[in-house]
């Protein structure tokens, strides 16, 4: 058990910022930390944690210690390749140069706002995010997380609408704080919690006259229904694309019955499925938009929400703080690198790299599920968010075992344990997506005689 002990805790701080600022590590120094960091996860974080990690054996594990482009380096200097994608932030790559110029710039300046001045970076970027989004997208409220940025859509829904209930889909991810939760379309990460926010009902994803009933019967029982929230593609459940026609069916009923219409693309969206945002695909305007991982920059947390001024009522107008007042949300250091993400991504034409380098995978993995039909049931993906399906979960497991023991770092979905993402950076080198597509294929037959495919 960890007591109180402020002598032995400044002594383990000056140790740390020693090792941060150090610019080699000896052998021992190595060693500690990997030593520490094991204890520390298990005294200190959770000892359940280790236990999921493919990156723990029983006697050694990898320690991430740098990163660069499109690839991870542990204490030993030993690189993975990274598929993985931090869950969708690493867009614009590893400590892009071009946006840590940026906030190193700005961090030599100031780093926090003084929450009383006007802070310009703020004003800047929500200009930008409604210049890069669609329609008459205008006001942006910047949040730190994914869930919190979900949290304001929610609220905001109930503020501009007056009502009250909210339809979200099976398998939907939304975050898990206590409203996303309540959206969140997976048991397992719900049951503890209830009850949550009582009004939500979950419908079919991709079945939009199921959404059309719920709105329906709920409005016609004198219950009024605030907004619906859906993914532009399922993330989590295993990357999941509805049919066309979807986002603009949607549409079409929150017009109907005067609902509003929430996009999450905290994971579709800044460039990931080969447009700029997802919902392009369709020309669907939400009402309110969410965005987050990749628009940091892979350096920086920032997410938000954007919304269209007929959500913009007059009582968030009266009182700017009735929505939220997040500390940290918005602050000049995250803003710097939204701002410089967004000129790489423009600059860059971000969305077609991912576009056809997700297309080149898609190419690959038909070869390769003709090859092992048996191991990989099927493959979907859109830009680079790109998923592989295996008959069971454990299958799915030991492929990614198999890519991890080539220093090819990939992992499975939150919602669906029977799939497996590829959803790497847009810098991913051509040599790079070479390993990977061999590696996979070394991998897929190892799993295919293991398991006797
Ligand atoms: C679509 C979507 N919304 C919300 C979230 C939650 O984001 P965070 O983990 O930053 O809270 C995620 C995370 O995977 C997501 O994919």
């Amino acid at each position: 058990m960890t007591k109180t002990d402020k002598t032995l805790a400044l002594k383990e701080a000056r140790k740390v910022v020693e090792f941060i600022e150090k610019a080699s590590l000896t052998d021992a120094e190595k060693k500690q930390i990997h030593d520490e960091s094991i204890s520390n996860f298990n005294e200190n974080v959770n000892p359940g944690w280790l236990e999921y990690r493919k990156s723990v054996s029983t006697d050694a594990a990898f320690i991430e210690w740098t990163d660069s482009v499109d690839h991870f380096e542990d204490l030993n200097g030993v690189q993975f390749i990274d598929c993985l994608g931090g869950f969708g932030i690493y867009t614009c790559g590893h400590r892009n140069p071009e946006i840590l110029k940026t906030v190193q710039a700005q961090l030599s300046r100031y780093a926090l706002h003084s929450q009383e001045l006007i802070d310009p970076l703020r004003g800047y970027l929500a200009r930008l995010t409604a210049l890069i989004t669609p329609g008459d997208l205008q006001y942006c409220f910047f949040t730190n997380g994914g869930a919190e940025a979900v949290e304001m859509a929610l609220k905001l829904a109930r503020l501009a609408t007056g009502g009250r209930w909210y339809i979200s889909t099976v398998g939907a991810f939304h975050g898990k704080s206590m409203g996303a939760i309540s959206m969140g379309g997976k048991g397992a990460y719900r049951e503890d919690y209830a009850p949550m926010i009582q009004q939500v009902q979950h419908v079919e994803y991709g079945n939009a006259a199921a959404m059309e009933v719920a709105v329906r019967n709920l409005q016609t029982v004198g219950e009024k229904v605030a907004g619906v929230i859906i993914e532009p593609i399922q993330g989590e459940a295993g990357v999941i694309i509805p049919p066309d026609g979807y986002l603009t069916d949607v549409r079409a009923i929150c017009d109907k019955y005067g609902v509003a219409m929430i996009v999450d693309e905290i994971q579709t969206g800044m460039g990931r499925t080969g447009t700029l945002w997802r919902c392009e695909v369709e020309d669907v305007t939400p009402d309110i938009m969410t965005y987050g991982k990749a628009y940091g920059g892979g350096i920086m947390p920032i997410t938000g929400i954007i919304a269209r001024p007929k959500m913009w009522v007059d009582k968030l107008i009266d009182n700017p703080w009735i929505l939220g007042s997040p500390t940290f949300g918005g602050n000049p250091l995250a803003c710097s690198a939204a701002i410089a993400t967004i000129k790489f991504m423009l600059e860059n034409d971000i969305p077609k790299v991912c576009r056809e380098k997700g297309a080149y995978f898609m190419t690959k993995l038909g070869e390769l599920q003709k090859k092992y039909p048996t191991v990989l049931r099927s493959f979907r993906g859109a830009g680079l968010l790109i998923c592989m399906e295996f008959p069971e979960a454990e299958i799915g497991y030991s492929v990614t075992k198999g890519l991890f023991e080539r220093h090819i770092m990939t992992a499975g979905t939150l919602v669906n344990a029977k799939t497996v993402r590829i959803e790497p950076p847009a810098v991913l080198s051509d040599e790079s997506i070479g390993r990977v597509i061999r590696s996979l294929d070394e991998a897929l037959a190892d799993v295919k005689k293991e398991y006797n495919l």
